[in-house]
This record gives C-alpha cells, sequence and structure tokens, in this order.
C-alpha cells in the first residue's frame, strides 16, 4: 500500500471561523482547476485529523469510530495520483486502497448528482458501528451519527476557509455504495464533494 505524508496541517487560517460560518454554503458546481496537496492536507486534517489534545471533532468515548477515505479525481497533481485512498491520522498521511478513481461509480451510487462526478475530492465517512456498540449499544448508532455531523461541519467549513466549494451527500444507494468501495466491516455515512468554484455568489 502506497503510503503519502501530507503537507504539515497550518493551525492559522486566512479567515475567521465567524467568517466561514457566514460564507458556509452548499457548491454543486466545481470548476476544472485541480486541488493543491495542501488543501487536499488541510482538509483531511479538519475532518478527522489530530489536534494539540486528541482530534479535531469530539467523539462519545473518545472511541473515533470513523475511516476517513478520500477519493481523488485531481488530475494527478501534486505528486498525487487519482483514485480511492484512506486518511491516516497518527501519521497525516494517505495510503491508497485503490487505484481506480471511483468517482463515475459514486456518481451512479449518488442517483446521478453531477456534484459527485465532477468534485475533485470526495471525502467519504465510514463508521465501523460494532467500535461503537460495544460500549455503547443501541445508542452507539446515534453517537456515530452525531459524529459524522461534527466531521462534516469541519469540512465545510475548512473548505470555505480554503475558498474552496462543498457539499454533504447524504442521498446515495448503501448497497451500490458498498459493492463501489468494499469497505469490508465500515458502513459509508455521509460524503463531502469539494471542488473549486467560479465564485461565491454564484448560485447552484
Ligand atoms: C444529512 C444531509 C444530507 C444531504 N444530502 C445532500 C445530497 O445528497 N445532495 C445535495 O446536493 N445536497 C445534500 N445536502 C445539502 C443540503 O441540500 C443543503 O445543506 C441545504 O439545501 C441547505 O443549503 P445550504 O447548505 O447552501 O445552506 C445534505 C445535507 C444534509 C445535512
Amino acid at each position: 500500500m502506497e503510503t503519502i505524508s501530507l503537507p504539515e496541517p497550518k493551525t492559522k487560517g486566512k479567515i475567521s471561523v465567524e467568517e466561514s460560518l457566514f460564507k458556509r454554503r452548499s457548491h454543486r458546481k466545481f470548476i476544472s482547476e485541480n486541488l493543491k496537496i495542501d488543501e487536499i492536507s488541510q482538509l483531511l486534517w479538519a475532518a478527522y485529523g489530530r489536534n494539540k489534545y486528541c482530534k479535531v471533532v469530539p467523539s462519545a468515548g473518545a472511541i473515533h469510530p470513523y475511516e476517513i477515505y478520500v477519493n481523488l479525481s485531481n488530475g494527478n497533481s501534486d505528486g498525487l495520483s487519482d483514485g480511492l485512498y484512506i486518511y491516516e491520522s497518527s501519521m497525516h498521511a494517505i495510503s491508497k486502497v485503490a487505484d481506480e478513481n471511483k468517482s463515475e461509480l459514486l456518481y451512479y451510487a449518488c442517483l446521478q448528482q453531477d456534484c459527485v462526478r465532477n468534485a475533485k475530492a470526495i471525502i467519504i465517512l465510514a463508521v465501523n458501528y460494532e467500535k461503537i456498540k460495544a460500549r455503547y449499544g443501541n445508542r452507539g448508532i446515534m453517537y456515530a451519527h452525531f459524529e459524522a455531523g461534527h466531521i462534516a461541519q469541519n469540512v465545510c467549513l475548512q473548505a470555505e476557509a480554503l475558498n474552496l466549494g462543498s457539499v454533504c451527500i447524504g442521498a446515495f444507494n448503501e448497497k451500490e455504495i458498498d459493492n463501489t468501495l468494499n469497505l469490508q466491516n465500515l458502513k459509508v455515512i455521509y460524503m463531502i464533494c469539494v471542488g473549486k468554484i467560479y465564485s461565491h455568489f454564484d448560485i447552484f
């Protein structure tokens, strides 16, 4: 498995959390310009990276039952070839799990939403329910879903801060997603499409 170290995440940005909150909206039209490795690094760090204490998102019982994947259709730029990667937060690195860029299959699994086909990065939140149910029983399922919201919101706000567009994707065919990604004991809960945008004032 090819592992690639990502650039050190930045802990200071150009705009404040308040500005990111003020600007945030869903973007579904992305331009063809590629994302930089620094941007991919920052997005993954915001999703599930390590911070000063633990991770950037809270997790019931600090179990952190998610694995974060990213599908890149980024035109093999910045030394990152397209395909499906898993984010290794302890090393702030990504490891390739499939050479095939899954974006077209994901597009069909996500009910043919164009934003899925056009996104340069699709961040995929896959949970291991057993991990959290072992501590919290069925209540753990709800806790896991809360955590997905924390992760996705972090990614959306980070995207705003980087002047990128993002949209959360919850509408998909679960079976097709499972077949496409083949993530064994993990269940895909949520995805976030990210790409560069024309302008913040285009409404799509
Ligand atoms: C749980 C959830 C699932 C969503 N699924 C989709 C989706 O599959 N496709 C999509 O285009 N937007 C999806 N969205 C984004 C919403 O459509 C969007 O947030 C809403 O229209 C409000 O617009 P705004 O984000 O620009 O404020 C989803 C949002 C949430 C919270």
